[in-house]
Order: C-alpha cells, then structure tokens, then sequence
C-alpha cells in the first residue's frame, strides 16, 4: 500500500510544499492531484528558494517522476514558464508527466475569473484570479479542452469552437465586454501544447506501474481542506477537492493503495480571500505573526489573514480526511510569544459546541472559546529532535495532538530540508 497523500489541512499555506520536498527523498513519484496555480508551493533546498505553483514539489529529486495529473487544471503558459525557469536554475524537468486528461486553464477563464469577481461585489470570495473556478466549471459541464486535445489539431478546433462561441455570448452580452479572437486562441494554445508535447501521456498509467511495482508515492495535495468545494466553508471555497477523496479521484489510485492521508496543520490559522474565520486576529499579534512568519501569498502577494490554531476546524479536516498522521509546521513562528492560544471549541448564543458547524450563517457567529497555554522563550527554530525543544513546545504540540484526536509525526522548525523534526517515520 505505498502511496501517501499530503494533504493541507485548514485553509492553504500550510507549508506542503516543504513536507513533499522532505519525503520524496524516500518516493519515486510526487504526484499533484488537483488544483492549479492558485496554488504556491515554497521549496528551499542546497539548489535555492523556489516557488511553484503547477510542477511537483518532488521535481528536485533526480530519482523522482513528477506526475501531474488529471484532477489538475493547467495554465499552459504558467506550466512552461515554470519548466524554463527550474531548467535555467540547473533543476531537470525532463521526467515531467503531465496527464493527457488533465483540463487546460484558457484565457477566457482568467477574464471570466475577474469579470465574476467583479460581479459579486460585497460578496467576492477572494479568488486568485487564475481562471481555476471557471476552468472547473467547463469541466464539468463537459466543455473544458483537455491537454491531451492540444496535440490534435482538428479535434481540438472541433472542441473550441461551440465553446468559444458561448464564452463571447456571455463576454458581450452579460458582462458587456469584447469578444475573444478564436483564431489567436486556436494558435497560441496549439503552440503551447507542441512545447508541452513531450511530458503529455497517461498520467493514470504511470502512477498505476510505479504502484504495482511496490513503489512509494507521494500524493501532493494543493490548497487545503477547509477550501474544499464539498466540505469546506462554502461558497467561500476552491472549486476542486484538495482532500485524500480528491486524492484518490485526481490522481487515479484505488483506497486500498493508500497508506496514509497525512494531514498538514500550521500551528496558527491563515486564511486568503473572504469567509468565516473564527479565530482571526485583528491585532498587535496577528500582525506581528504575519510579519515574522512573511504571511503573504506567494501566487498574488496579498496579506494573509493570521489567527490562532482552530481546534474545531482541525479535528473536523481530520474527520473528513480520515488523517492518519499530521505534520506540524511553522512551529518555531510562535517562538517569543506568550502565552499561545488555541481554540478547543466554539460557543454560539451562550451555548459550547465542539462540532464544526456545517451552516455557514451560523459559524459567521461563532465565537472561539480559548485555551491559553504558556508560551517559550528559547527557541524551537532549527530544532532536529523532539527532546530539543523547549517543554512548553512540547505542551503545546501535545495538546494540539489531543485535540485534532491524531498523532503528530512530524515537526517543521523552519523552511529548510533540515529543520525538521521526525517524531515517527510517515512514509515507511
Ligand atoms: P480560487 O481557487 O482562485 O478560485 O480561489 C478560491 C479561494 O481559495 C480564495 O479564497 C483563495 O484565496 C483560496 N485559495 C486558492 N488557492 C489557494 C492557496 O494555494 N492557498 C491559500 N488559499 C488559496
């Protein structure tokens, strides 16, 4: 059973992209199952500080395969541009698998992207602006382009054609912009899709072999699952599943050929775009976190919104995840500040709830109910061995455990490779 999906586990930016880095030291296949470039993952290795948004945080790792696969939405100028840059940085990209189901983020889909934001007004969710909503939602009204359409030109001219003919009546006639230029569309995309050519194939299969022949596979998960289009804080949410069910349908593995859905948790909450935050932070700490631990998105710079680790949320991800095994990150952040809190609970119209509530109008009016434990003065950055750390870090971690109600395997005390703390082997 040797695949493992990392998965994000509040909203995002839970520093994945370190974690994947980390064990795909020890897989053969790191493989993004869902999501686009809204994602950005932060890789810093003995190469330098990379940040990705589409290939595989595995990619640095010569004896990895980076596979993405069909649950992912591709920006194909996004793609190449990452390739070209890692190839100039000295990183091979040349076992890059892109699945040839894979859906294509069309320029109609960045501007339909916008032009929908703009129309929610007051109501905006805060998208990123990549055309991934929209991407998805071709997909599933069945008129998303497929890589695997790019490499043939008369059927993908086929399948352009009506859909184009759609998205101008919907440009011009309810958002009273221009039409787009089919023809330049039909080019570009088919000049993109020559350079991409070469990585194009059966994402599905390769995974399939690498799992038949025992191999272990890392299953990269992007955004988080509080963002989940079913589970998450709808409507305030991503439009593809970043959680292990997303897993296993974007990836193509069957249940039985997962052997872990490790879930991700920061030790403080962030959140980008709008929706309900309960823990969030309008004050001197939150700022004070955003700035030390430079909380900005790194696919659209803006600041992130800071709060402290959602207890409620947590043990609710980890129920819809079935996490088997979390991993800490971001830990050392906290180091100075005391006393840290942590939110066991909600409490709603005078009454205590411990369950996630699944009305969004009623988690907008929850309040947290607070543990506060004491901070650490010496710090936890760089640490390597759990007994390092100073004992109120352990408090902390211990009791963060006892509240999501899973064990917490693995520690990250800053972003290198080796600031990391093993506390149980995850992918063995
Ligand atoms: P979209 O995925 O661009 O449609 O954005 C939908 C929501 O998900 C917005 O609140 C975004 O800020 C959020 N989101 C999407 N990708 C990420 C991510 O990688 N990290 C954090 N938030 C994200």
């Amino acid at each position: 059973m040797p695949a493992f999906g990392i998965l994000g586990a509040q909203w995002g930016d839970e520093g994945k992209g370190k974690i994947v880095d980390f064990l795909a030291e020890q897989a053969t296949m790191v493989v993004r199952f869902s999501g686009g470039n809204n994602a950005g993952h932060t890789v810093i290795n003995n190469k330098g500080e990379f940040k990705l948004h589409l290939v595989p945080s595995g990619v640095f790792w010569q004896h990895v395969t980076p596979v993405i696969a069909a649950g992912v939405v591709v920006d194909l100028a996004q793609l190449i541009e990452e390739i070209d840059a890692l190839e100039e940085r000295g990183v091979d990209t040349q076992r890059l698998v892109l699945s040839d189901h894979a859906h294509v983020v069309m320029p109609y889909h960045v501007q339909l992207d916008h032009l929908e934001e703009q129309a929610r007004g007051n109501n905006a969710i805060g998208t990123t602006g990549r055309g991934i909503g929209p991407a998805y939602v071709d997909k599933a009204a069945r008129v998303g382009i497929r890589t695997g359409d790019l490499l043939d030109e008369a059927y993908f001219a086929q399948r352009l054609e009506p859909v184009v003919a759609q998205k101008n009546a919907l440009l011009t006639k309810v958002y009273g912009a221009e039409p787009i230029d089919e023809a330049a569309i039909y080019k570009q995309a088919l000049e993109y899709g020559a350079r991409l050519r070469r990585y194009v194939g059966s994402a599905e299969q390769v995974v399939g072999q690498a799992l038949r022949h025992g191999e272990r596979v890392v299953l990269e998960g992007a955004q988080g699952a509080m963002l989940d289009l079913d589970h998450g804080t709808y409507p305030y949410v991503t439009s593809s599943s970043p959680m292990i069910g997303g897993a296993l349908t974007g990836a193509g593995v069957g249940p039985h050929q997962i052997a872990g859905a490790v879930g991700v948790f920061k030790a403080y909450s962030t959140r980008v775009g709008g929706g309900p935050m309960v823990t969030e932070l309008d004050d001197e700490v939150g700022n004070e976190i955003r700035e030390r631990a430079w909380e900005y998105g790194t696919t659209t710079g803006r600041p992130r919104r800071v709060g402290w680790f959602d207890g409620v949320a947590a043990r609710y991800s980890a129920q819809v995840n079935g996490f088997t095994s979390c991993v800490l990150t971001r830990l050392d952040v906290l180091d100075g500040i005391s006393p840290v809190r942590l939110c066991v609970a909600y409490e709603l119209d005078g009454k205590r709830l411990e369950d996630f509530p699944s009305v969004l109008s009623v988690l907008e009016r929850c309040e947290p109910v607070w543990e506060d434990l004491p901070g650490w003065t010496n710090p936890t950055a760089g640490a390597t061995r759990f007994a390092q750390l100073p004992e109120e870090a352990k408090g902390f971690i211990l009791r963060l455990q006892q509240v999501i109600g899973t064990p917490i395997d693995m520690i990250s005390t800053g972003p290198k490779r080796e600031e990391t703390i093993v506390v149980r082997q995850i992918v063995s």
